[in-house]
């Protein structure tokens, strides 16, 4: 199962990514999430990325394609893969089309989440994450079981920093400009499941397995 999560910021993605890897027994692999664990870890990676991440604008195509081209010749993508955050412009689209076709596969599904504009900065404001193991919470919709700590390891949980609110708005406007035309690009191709991100976690979850069908 080859998987791409399109959507925008605080659409969940990140959330729906923990389900279907679990499910499915596929790698996630989310460049949001491999550049900020080198920003943490202070490689040149790291370095080139956290700039733009902190404005909420797109890191650079060439550094992003360069990344995932990497990753998807590891050995544990042979059996699949779902991709979080990747492709999010035409260029990484079409580069990452280049790479299957060299490889000899193709994407079983597109899946959009769809959620509305106006619900995505509640979201992505009131997320909190756990460091150390990469959980996520909401202070509202998700809340951990005692305020500020991780259920599943105990750290204490923070924002991220491009969760502020107007670095999420730009972040939405880039999505709209940028990645938005993606949902066209794969429309064509026939391969995009629309699902509506509005519900409860558990109930998108539940659309997107009955969607791919498996
Ligand atoms: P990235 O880490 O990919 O962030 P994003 O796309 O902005 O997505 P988020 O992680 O904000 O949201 P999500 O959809 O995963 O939502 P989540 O499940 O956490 O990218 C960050 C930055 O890295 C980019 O801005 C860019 O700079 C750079 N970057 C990454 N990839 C790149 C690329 N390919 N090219 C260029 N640059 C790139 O959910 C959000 C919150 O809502 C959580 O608190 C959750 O608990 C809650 N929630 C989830 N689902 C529901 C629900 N159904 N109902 C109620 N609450 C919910
Ligand atoms: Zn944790």
């Amino acid at each position: 199962m080859r998987l791409i999560l399109l959507g925008p910021p605080g659409a969940g993605k990140g959330t729906q990514a923990a389900n279907l890897v679990n499910e499915y027994s596929i790698p996630h692999i989310s460049t949001g999430d491999i550049f900020r664990k080198n920003i943490k870890e202070g490689t040149e990676l790291g370095k080139k990325a956290m700039d733009y991440m902190n404005k909420g604008e797109l890191v650079p195509d060439s550094l992003v394609v360069a990344l995932v081209e990497d990753r998807l010749s590891w050995e544990d993508t042979k059996n699949g893969f779902l991709l979080d955050g990747f492709p999010r412009t035409i260029v990484q689209a079409k580069a990452l089309d280049d790479v299957l076709t060299k490889n000899n596969i193709a994407l079983t599904n597109v899946i959009n989440v769809v959620v509305d504009s106006s619900i995505l900065v509640e979201r992505a404001v009131g997320r909190r994450i756990c460091k150390k193991c990469g959980a996520t919470y909401h202070i509202k919709f998700n809340p951990s079981k005692v305020e500020g700590i991780c259920d599943v390891c105990g750290d204490t949980l923070k924002q991220r920093p491009d969760d502020v609110e107007e670095t999420v708005k730009n972040r939405i406007r880039v999505y709209e400009d940028e990645t938005m035309p993606l949902v066209d690009y794969y429309t064509k191709k026939n391969i995009i499941l629309n699902i509506d991100g509005e519900q409860e976690i558990s109930k998108v979850f539940d659309d997107i397995k009955k969607e791919i069908g498996e």
